[in-house]
């Protein structure tokens, strides 16, 4: 099956010249090609071809992108979209002046969410979830994170983990699971911490690899959270087991967290809003990706990570939406986008490669997407824009006019503009 993407206005390639990631400077490149259309063979990108020497009669399809602009599948690399109910009371009271750890340390935060999820049966969440997932392939996501961490006992960190993998099978779109079990403590082990640890390394861990239920396990390390100690513990198992690692770490404030993740080489360390500048060296010089979510500092309304920062010297940074119902109820990743240039002093190109490459590196699959390079998946997001800075620039508004995932549609604007 031989297709052709004609005619865009732009590719934006992303080319990284086969290494797979941007660092530092090299953030600000996207390589974009003009006067070229794009044909995609069985699902793969096969080459690039003049448009003043197109023959139409050698395609099987012809996927028609005049004067649109063709960007990678963007990558939402951590989200926690799999949660039952809402926290519109917690937002209020922070309205009326409480703030995000106390409403934690009172019992509500993460472990309302937990209610919510435990009192929902497998069947409610996958109807919950879905359009949110609809939602993310609306925008040009191709390829999503999901944690559990909500379900926070046995059968429910299991339960979640089942209906994200359940749609990794139904959708068009790469799922990626990630296993949460350490978010916080649930309320009936707030004093048991020991056999919380032990339920995760002794029972959880070994049961989800077995079942191939996550490849990535996840930690939250904070005051409210789990120490280093704790973190380190659960990771030193999870890596015997061979699970790839990822932390939530600085987030409002510095327990060792960092150390952790880079001791055990993990994909990326997220957050990172309180990063001392003594530490910033620390990780941008390492292959750990800054994962920076800066939808959870306008929420919250507190620090923004020092994107400027650790650019500048050399780390690997992505971004994401923390899609989550506490810290960050915003699920779109074109605003946060926006944030990132407007409160982080991104520049347009860094963001965008925020979004694919080191997206994809953050979920070990930055050699198969988020570039358009020969060779890796036909992933596109195709937006009904002239020029890359227009996403950014339109705050909130969704330009994305079409879908393709391995050359295959699978979203298209009612009524499309073509
Ligand atoms: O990434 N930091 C911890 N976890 C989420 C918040 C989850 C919640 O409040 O429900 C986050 O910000
Ligand atoms: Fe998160």
């Amino acid at each position: 099956m031989k297709k052709l993407i004609k005619e865009p206005s732009q590719i934006v390639t992303i080319n990284t010249f086969g290494k797979n990631y941007k660092r530092g400077k090299d953030l600000a490149s996207l390589e974009p090609l003009y006067d070229h259309s794009i044909i995609v063979e069985n699902g793969i990108i096969k080459d690039f071809i003049k448009n003043s020497t197109i023959n139409k009669h050698r395609f099987d399809e012809i996927i028609d992108v005049k004067d649109r602009l063709v960007l990678p599948g963007l990558i939402e690399c951590h989200t926690h979209t799999a949660f039952a109910g809402n926290r519109a009371n917690e937002f209020l009271m922070r309205l009326n002046g409480a703030t995000y750890e106390e409403i934690a340390e009172a019992g509500g935060g993460i472990n309302s969410t937990v209610k919510a999820v435990r009192q929902s049966s497998f069947e409610d969440l996958i109807k919950i979830i879905r359009p949110r997932i609809d939602n993310f392939i609306s925008q040009g996501i191709t390829a999503l994170e999901i944690k559990s961490g909500y379900g926070l006992s046995y059968y429910d960190e299991i339960k979640l983990l089942q209906v994200i993998n359940y749609f990794k099978k139904l959708l068009p779109i790469d799922i990626i699971p990630t296993f949460l079990g350490a978010h916080t403590y649930p309320l009936e082990y707030k004093n048991d911490h020991k056999n919380y640890i032990k339920l995760i390394t002794d029972e959880l861990l070994p049961f989800i690899i077995k079942n191939n239920l996550a490849e990535f396990v996840d930690a939250f390390c904070e005051k409210s959270a789990f120490s280093s100690e704790e973190v380190d513990k659960i990771f030193t198992k999870a890596k015997k087991l061979g699970y790839k690692i990822r932390l939530h770490t600085e987030q409002f404030n510095n327990i060792g967290g960092l150390d952790v993740a880079l001791k055990h080489k993990a994909y990326s360390a997220d957050h990172l809003e309180v990063i001392r500048d003594e530490d910033i060296h620390k990780l941008a010089k390492s292959d750990v990706v800054s994962v920076l979510l800066p939808g959870v500092s306008f929420f919250l309304n507190y620090n923004y990570a020092p994107a400027r920062k650790l650019i500048d010297q050399d780390a690997i940074v992505a971004l994401s939406t923390d899609y989550n119902p506490g810290s960050s109820n915003i699920q779109n990743l074109h605003f946060i986008m926006s944030l990132a240039a407007l409160q982080m002093k991104m520049k347009a190109e860094e963001i965008i490669c925020a979004v694919t490459i080191n997206a994809a590196k953050a979920i070990n699959m930055n050699d198969k997407i988020g570039s358009i390079e020969i060779g890796k998946q036909a992933d596109f997001s195709i937006f009904d824009a002239k020029n890359y800075p227009e996403i950014i620039y339109n705050i909130g508004q969704n330009l994305n006019s079409m879908t393709i995932k391995k050359g295959n549609i699978i979203y298209k604007r009612n009524p499309e503009i073509s």
